[in-house]
């Protein structure tokens, strides 16, 4: 059963707080100067902001794969690798593993046998919508379902937060507003916490409580934007003047975040 309600941020405890974050790269690339970011339990957090303003490098330091070279990542209560999920933008799934295997992976790497492991994996097949596809091969499937295929390999080990770097900006439409739709399910149902980098503010919108606006040159906080829509959220609020308005008042923060970044505005990907 959906749990409660995240309205507005602010109401769950804190699960890691960045203080003064920066990052420099050895080639003197400033990717991230003094962040600062609470992140709570339950939230869905977005962190929405053009190209190169330090999305990936962010979430690659709350993931553990790169460390900041100024300030803390403060982190409350006991955590640890396997508490943290990553799911990026391509899904890398094995080629030559089937959808079973493939989520089963981490649970493998953990030493927990495929028998010991089926439960959790059906289970979590099932929770995606993939139930009747354990035994097909990544080639076999579609984009949409790949990414389907992602996500249950990253929650196989239920962690408390779940990283997700533009994962359906490859994807039609159509498809990603489905995944959309059963990405909130899965949060409203396990609510674990998600930070979900995208550069679409009708996706930060339509996912969030909170959103996070990032600026480039050098990558930083901009500003934040509740939004204060109650969950579930579904094609109602889609294509409600509530959700217009919000985006709009997004879509206004960001363009004032572009145009305050230094420096040239440059290519795109
Ligand atoms: N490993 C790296 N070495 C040097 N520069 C990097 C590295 N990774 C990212 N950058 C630079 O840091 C900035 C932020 O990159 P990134 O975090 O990937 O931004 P975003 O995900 O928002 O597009 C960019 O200018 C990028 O070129
Ligand atoms: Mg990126």
């Amino acid at each position: 059963m959906a749990q409660a309600p995240v309205t507005a941020s602010g109401q769950g405890p804190v699960l890691l707080a960045l203080r003064h974050v920066g990052k420099v790269f050895s080639n003197g690339v400033t990717a991230l100067s003094d962040v600062d970011l609470t992140i709570r339990e339950g939230d869905f957090l977005s962190l929405l902001g053009p190209s190169g303003c330090g999305k990936s490098t962010a979430l690659r330091l709350i993931a553990g794969l790169s460390t900041p070279t100024s300030g803390v990542l403060d982190w409350r209560g006991a955590i640890d690798r396997s508490n943290i999920g990553f799911v990026f933008q391509e899904p890398t799934l094995l080629p030559w593993a089937n959808v079973f295997d493939n989520v089963w992976l981490p649970l493998r790497l953990k030493g927990v046998s495929r028998a010991k492991a089926a439960p959790a994996v059906t289970e979590m097949l099932a929770r995606v919508h993939l139930t009747g596809f354990e035994n097909a091969v990544p080639r076999e499937l579609s984009g949409g379902m790949k990414m389907r295929v992602s996500i249950a390999r990253a929650m196989v080990t239920k962690p408390r937060i779940l990283l997700m770097d533009e994962p359906f900006a490859a994807l039609d439409e159509i498809t990603r507003f489905k995944l959309n739709n059963d990405l909130l399910e899965l949060w409203q149902d396990e609510r674990f916490t998600v930070v979900f980098v995208t550069h679409s503010v009708f996706e930060s919108v339509f996912l969030s409580n909170r959103v996070v606006v990032m600026a480039a040159r050098p990558g930083r906080v901009h500003a934040e934007l509740a939004i204060d829509a109650a969950y579930p959220r579904d094609e109602v609020f889609r294509t409600s003047p509530d959700y217009a308005a919000l985006c709009r008042q997004a879509s206004d923060i960001l363009v004032n975040a572009i145009n305050t970044s230094a420096g040239p505005h440059h290519d795109g990907h």
